[in-house]
């Protein structure tokens, strides 16, 4: 505490300094990535190795998903009015709730309420699964983090869980979450484990706090989202009607880094 009106604890700036978290900015330039320096100012630490790589994953893993969803779809009606590109960023940002995005915070939830079964009833993850999607159906409540109107499979689970694999990163929500994709396969009505479900175990197992996690789905997709408007902008006829479903891509065939 200092003897001023209020504090904050994020950044010292003084006219010869700017401390992120008590590091000079000018350090961190040209030495970190912005994932490791995302992880700083959120978290209050540098991330070690391990941390810097599923953070620097889980911020491409969701950089743009195309015109579909909903933060996306506002993004270009709002620009198609002449808004600039801020305002039409700031009004997808205004789409990331409860069922867009927010399902992060929500599937960590819910495996916690699993974890709770398997620790107050001294069960498996996989018998605990298979309670917690009998309970969540009895109450009316879908899993948040299942299901996908597209991906049978979602690639970027399958890598997300691909690279924790090759760092030997593990803990209980990443148990419990697979769990609970075995025991929807096991029911017989498979449900696709979302990318939103893998992160929340993902960012949960890392000991980000669940108010925090949707911020991670923010700044991955704010790239994507001004691609969208900028494309909207140069490209299509203002105040157009614009369809939800009938869209094409007519962008680079697909190429490969090797
Ligand atoms: C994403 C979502 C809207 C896709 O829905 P959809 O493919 O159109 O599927 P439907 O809403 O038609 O549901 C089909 C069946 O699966 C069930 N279901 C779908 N998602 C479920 C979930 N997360 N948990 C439990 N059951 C689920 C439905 O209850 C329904 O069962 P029924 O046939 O017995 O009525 C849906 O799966 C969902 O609400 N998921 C949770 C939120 C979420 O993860 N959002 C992030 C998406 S990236």
């Amino acid at each position: 505490m200092t003897d001023m009106h209020w504090d904050n604890a994020i950044t010292e700036v003084t006219p010869t300094k700017i401390n992120i978290r008590g590091y000079p900015v000018q350090e961190l330039m040209g030495r970190m990535t912005f994932a490791q320096v995302i992880w700083l100012v959120i978290m209050g630490d540098l991330p070690d190795e391990n941390t810097s790589k599923l953070i620097e994953t889980i911020l491409i893993q969701t950089i743009d998903h195309g015109p579909a969803p909903p933060s996306c779809q506002t993004v270009r009606c709002v620009t198609s009015t002449g808004a600039n590109l801020q305002t039409a960023v700031a009004s997808g940002i205004m789409c990331m709730n409860r069922f867009h995005g927010g399902a992060i915070e929500g599937c960590f939830h819910a495996l916690q309420d699993g974890i709770k079964l398997v620790r107050d009833e001294g069960i498996s993850f996989d018998d605990a699964a298979v309670k917690l999607i009998d309970i969540y159906r009895k109450e009316g409540k879908r899993i948040p983090g299942f299901g996908h109107q597209l991906h049978k499979i979602d690639p970027r689970t399958v890598r997300l869980f691909e690279i924790c694999g090759e760092i030997g990163f593990d803990g209980d929500n990443i148990r419990m979450v697979k769990a609970l994709e075995k025991a929807f396969a096991d029911s017989g009505k498979p449900l696709t484990l979302n990318i939103n479900g893998a992160t929340g175990a993902v960012l949960g197992d890392l000991g980000v706090p669940p108010n925090l996690m949707s911020g991670f789905f923010m700044m991955s997709r704010v790239p994507g989202l001004i691609a969208h408007s900028v494309e909207e902008m140069d490209r299509m006829r203002p105040m157009r009607k614009i369809h939800p479903t009938d869209y094409g891509y007519d962008g680079e065939p697909e190429r490969h880094l090797e």
